[in-house]
């Protein structure tokens, strides 16, 4: 298919005499939420720089609607697993600070959407709060919200949720495949964690031991449906799909996880 949104063509990625990726091919639609996934050191984070404009891969090319991509910008936003935010801003000032390239929006349209995305986040009440004052949770949410602001069309997100507690962990999932689903956003994000890739994605690609190549491909959403909710989590349908990755992963990887 050459009408895929997002399309990885023929890419490999070297560093020095190393391959950390080998020829992938991949076409992500959009909308849709696909969940990288394979063992530390595999290549995920190269392929998610390569897609961000971070990096350029050594052979191959990925087409953003048919275009080549090129240096970072705001059409793909990307969001890692430490928050660099601005201590000196608050969190409305962080989130603004995600639109100061935004020539097409008037001030009026930058405040409407500053308080919009505020409320998407559930966090009103700590608009005038700085950083440091908020937990961590609260601050990868300012970081998602920033980059929706911005405009970005597509979410790169490598362990986003990486440094946060189990419970905080598990909420702020659920608040994501809502936002996103809501959002309509085409999103690729990175985990080596089995459960969430199942719980947010509706395909996981799952990659093998560097040099990264796609051993596997499962369409979630056909298994769960579109809807996600904490409820899922505790059903059979989300264990024996968990299960089967899991198994997947222990076989074609080579990963002992
Ligand atoms: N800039 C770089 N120069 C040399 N080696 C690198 C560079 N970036 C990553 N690597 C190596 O590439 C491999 C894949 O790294 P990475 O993409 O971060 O893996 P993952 O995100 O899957 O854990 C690792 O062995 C890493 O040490
Ligand atoms: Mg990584």
């Amino acid at each position: 298919m050459s009408d895929a949104y997002l399309r990885f063509e023929s890419i490999t990625k070297q560093f020095g005499p190393v391959p950390v990726v080998s020829e992938t091919e991949l076409e992500i639609a959009r909308g849709e939420f696909v969940a990288f996934l394979g063992p530390s050191g595999c290549g995920k984070t190269t392929l998610m720089r390569m897609v961000g404009g971070l990096d350029t891969p050594s052979t191959g090319r990925i087409l953003l609607e048919g275009r080549p991509v090129g240096g970072p910008d705001r059409r793909r936003g990307m969001v890692f697993q430490s928050y660099s935010s601005f201590p000196w801003l608050t969190v409305a000032g962080n989130i603004a600070f995600g639109m100061r390239y935004r020539d097409d929006m008037s001030r009026a349209e930058k405040q409407e959407s500053v308080a919009r995305h505020l409320a998407l986040i559930g966090l009103e009440a700590f608009a005038d709060s700085y950083p440091n004052r908020i937990s961590g949770g609260m601050r990868q949410r300012v970081a998602i919200a920033r980059t929706l602001a911005a405009g970005s069309e597509v979410l790169l997100m490598d362990e986003p949720f990486g440094a946060l507690d189990a419970l905080t962990r598990e909420r702020l999932q659920v608040e994501l495949r809502r936002i996103q689903t809501h959002e309509a956003k085409t999103t690729i994000f990175v985990t080596h964690d089995v459960e969430e890739a199942v719980f947010l994605a509706d395909r996981i690609v799952v990659f093998s031991q560097r040099p990264a190549r796609v051993v596997a491909e499962i369409d979630v959403t056909a298994r769960l449906g579109v809807e996600r909710s904490l409820d899922l989590r505790e059903g059979r349908p989300f264990f024996d799909l968990r299960n089967e990755v899991l198994h997947l992963i222990r076989h074609e990887t080579g990963d002992p996880q």
